[in-house]
């Protein structure tokens, strides 16, 4: 119907290059929203069908400025980055990655007017605790532990959140 509500959404996807990521963007473009996917400048990434590809790092102001603009969402699929699949292989991020973004993002956010936000945290936090078996749970605190600087810091979620 001419004019009226849309039935498809403008949706930025950080991190479309990893796991998550690529499922996220593939599936938004597939059910007819317009995908603006966000990917490193060395990452090799051949966008879904319909996809549109926006190369920067999402610790970059400028960068998230120019590309939050005109989205009615953000969805982040942010991950660290290590040197193996292993939880305790050396980290290539900063271990504050996903906070610093998601503080930045969620300020210029604000200042276009763009209210959405989805973003995947990780079992284990907030209130997905409680659903993790003993053992998970177990390893998470020692993943977190401060003898471990590699390891990723999720006590403050942890604390703030159970
Ligand atoms: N995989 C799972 O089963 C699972 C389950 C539950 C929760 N999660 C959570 O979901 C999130 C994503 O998981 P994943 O397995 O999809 O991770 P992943 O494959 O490692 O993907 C991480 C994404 O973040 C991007 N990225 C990292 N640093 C960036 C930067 N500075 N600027 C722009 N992009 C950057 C990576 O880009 P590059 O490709 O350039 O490195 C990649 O696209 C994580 O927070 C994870 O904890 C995952």
């Amino acid at each position: 119907m001419a004019g009226g509500p849309r039935s498809y959404i403008l949706v930025l996807v950080l991190g479309a290059s990893g796991g998550c990521g690529r499922w996220v963007a593939r599936l938004a473009a597939q059910r007819g929203h317009e995908v603006t996917a966000l990917v490193r400048p060395k990452t090799p990434y051949t966008p879904p069908s319909g996809v549109q590809v926006q190369r920067g790092d999402v610790l970059h102001a400028e960068l998230l400025q120019r590309v939050v603009a005109g989205h009615d969402a953000v969805i982040s699929c942010l991950g660290l980055k290590r040197s193996s699949r292993s939880l305790w292989a050396k980290l290539l991020s900063p271990p504050d990655l996903v906070s610093r973004a998601i503080r930045q993002l969620t300020t210029i956010m604000s200042e276009y007017g763009v209210r959405r936000l989805v973003v995947i945290s990780a079992a284990g936090v907030g209130s997905s605790r409680m659903k993790a078996s003993w053992p998970v749970r177990r390893l998470i605190r020692l993943a977190a532990c401060p003898s471990n600087p590699s390891a990723p810091d999720f006590r403050g979620w942890l604390s703030r959140k159970a």
